[in-house]
């Protein structure tokens, strides 16, 4: 396969190589000099219509430190603006010779139609409230790095599940390497048919804590509501926020994860976010290992 489309299309196997791959980008970008030239004779267009900090930049430089030629496009400055329709878009910026389209859109299957309209190799860098790989990828390889296994670990997946890409790409890539998964919100936030994808669902944000060994908290995406449907912000924050009291009142320390952006004070108040435990650093560090190893192996497969 020439795409990384979503989790769900990936194997057990697939994601040891990539973690294989990403161990030794790692350790390439650790070095004084965070180059390799693995891809000079690849160019790649980073296609954002939806708004990123850290995985735009994060794509960037992995696609930099393999030595790739990047152009990067936002919607917001483009002639999407006067009617330019994705397949045209993407069509033209592929007639400049290029090799590889990392994409985000505010449509769910928006990578998987362009997949089946153009010449090159997706990636899926978030398509709406579908699937967000590369996250999920680094997410995993977060965990195996603080936990040394995912297998068997207790995770649990906090907050806005309904409208999450993040919820679900993790929910597929915990499942694969054999964590147990839960997810935790206000019943408004939560897919109907959630337990079909065999994870528990807990509404009780204490029980899921002393359960779980990581905790990975999200935001409630309200850009994705047509009517802001869960009674308020500030009722949200007072059962699902992870805050100091909360993680006192537990017997056991817990792995604390967030995909970024955060709502500090929201979801997670920010002495938490900033503790020890807290891997959300570590999260967008590895990010650029991992998203170099899965630019490397799909290039691996262009043939000029
Ligand atoms: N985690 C994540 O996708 O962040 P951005 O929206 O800033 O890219």
């Amino acid at each position: 396969v020439n795409h990384l489309l979503g989790i769900k299309y990936l194997t057990k196997e697939d994601i040891e190589l990539i973690f294989k791959t990403a161990n030794h980008f790692k350790e390439v970008i650790n070095r004084p000099i965070k180059k390799v030239p693995s891809l000079r004779d690849i160019t790649i267009a980073n296609l954002f219509f939806e708004n990123s900090t850290r995985t735009r930049l994060s794509f960037e430089l992995a696609e930099k430190r393999l030595s790739a030629d990047v152009v990067n496009f936002s919607a917001a400055s483009s002639s999407v603006k006067k009617g330019e329709t994705l397949i045209d878009t993407v069509n033209n910026i592929l007639s400049m010779k290029v090799d590889m389209v990392v994409m985000r859109h505010p449509n769910p299957g928006a990578g998987i139609f362009l997949s089946r309209h153009v010449k090159a190799s997706i990636i899926n860098a978030g398509d709406g409230a579908h699937e967000h790989p590369t996250q999920a990828l680094l997410d995993s390889y977060s965990i195996k790095e603080r936990l040394g296994e995912v297998k068997g670990k207790k995770v649990v997946i906090v907050g806005d599940i309904l409208h999450s890409r993040v919820a679900l790409s993790n929910i597929f890539a915990l499942k694969l390497q054999g964590a147990e998964v839960k997810v935790c919100g206000p019943k408004t936030l939560l897919p109907k048919h959630i337990e079909s994808l065999g994870v528990g669902v807990e509404t009780n944000l204490k029980k899921a804590l002393e359960w779980c060994d990581v905790a990975n908290m999200l935001r409630v995406q309200n850009e994705r509501m047509d009517i802001s449907y869960f009674p308020s912000t500030r009722e949200y924050a007072q059962q699902f926020q992870l805050n100091k009291k909360m993680l006192e009142s537990l017997n056991k320390e817990i792995v604390i994860m967030h995909p970024g952006p955060i709502n500090r004070g929201v979801e997670i108040t920010s002495d938490v976010a900033d503790a020890e435990n807290a891997i959300i650093l570590d999260q967008v560090q590895n990010g650029v290992a991992v998203r170099m190893a899965v630019i490397y192996l799909l290039a691996s497969k262009i043939n000029h």
